[in-house]
C-alpha cells in the first residue's frame, strides 16, 4: 500500500506533469491507485498523492459499486454558472472538512490507461465535486485553499500542526 502525502509535503504544491506514455507500467500504477483509494475510504485519489507528479487521478462516486474511473490528462471543458457549498475532505489533509463551493456541474474529457480519449458530459453532485477535488491537485491545489477565509482561519492552527509534523518526519529520514 502506498504511503498518503500529507500537507506540507511539497509534491502537493507542484503542477503535475503530462502523460505521455500509455505502457504496462501506467496500467500496473493505475491499479494500485484504485486498491489505494479503497483501501483509504476515498472518494477519489490523485497520482501526486501517493508520490507521483503526474496528470492522472481515479475517481467512484458511487461507494465501490463501479470501477473506478481513470483520469489522465483530464481537462474540465465546462462549469455551470451556479455554484454549490458542499462539505469537503482530503486524505491529504486528515481529520479536516470544510465547505468549499465549486460549480454544480461540469463537463470533463480525458484519456483512459490505454490511452483512449473520453469525454463525460453535465456531471453533477458528487461526481463533479469529486473530479473537481482531485484534477485540483493536479495543478498543486487543495481544498482548503478554495475554502472561505473565515473557514481558513478556524483551520489554520490544524494545517501548521500538520506542515510541521511533516518537516518533523523528514528530518528524522
Ligand atoms: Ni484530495
Amino acid at each position: 500500500m502506498a504511503t498518503i502525502r500529507i500537507y506540507g509535503d511539497p509534491i502537493l504544491r507542484k503542477k503535475a506533469q503530462t502523460v505521455t506514455k500509455f505502457d504496462d507500467e501506467l496500467k500496473e500504477f493505475v491499479k494500485q491507485m484504485k486498491v489505494d483509494m479503497y483501501e483509504n475510504d476515498g472518494v477519489g485519489l490523485a497520482a501526486p498523492q501517493v508520490g507521483r507528479s503526474i496528470c492522472l487521478a481515479v475517481v467512484d462516486a458511487t461507494a465501490g459499486e463501479q470501477e473506478p474511473i481513470v483520469f489522465i490528462n483530464p481537462e474540465i471543458y465546462y462549469c455551470s454558472n451556479e455554484k454549490e457549498d458542499a462539505e469537503e475532505g482530503c486524505l491529504s489533509v486528515p481529520n479536516i472538512t470544510l465547505p468549499v463551493k465549486r460549480p454544480a456541474s461540469i463537463s470533463v474529457r480525458a484519456y483512459d490507461e490505454e490511452g483512449k480519449k473520453f469525454t463525460m458530459e453535465n456531471l453533477d453532485g458528487l461526481w463533479a465535486r469529486a473530479i473537481q477535488h482531485e484534477l485540483d491537485h493536479l495543478e498543486g491545489i487543495l481544498f482548503v485553499d478554495r475554502a472561505s477565509p473565515v473557514h481558513r482561519q478556524l483551520i489554520s492552527g490544524k494545517l501548521k500542526k500538520l506542515a510541521k509534523s511533516h518537516r518533523d518526519s523528514s528530518k528524522s529520514e
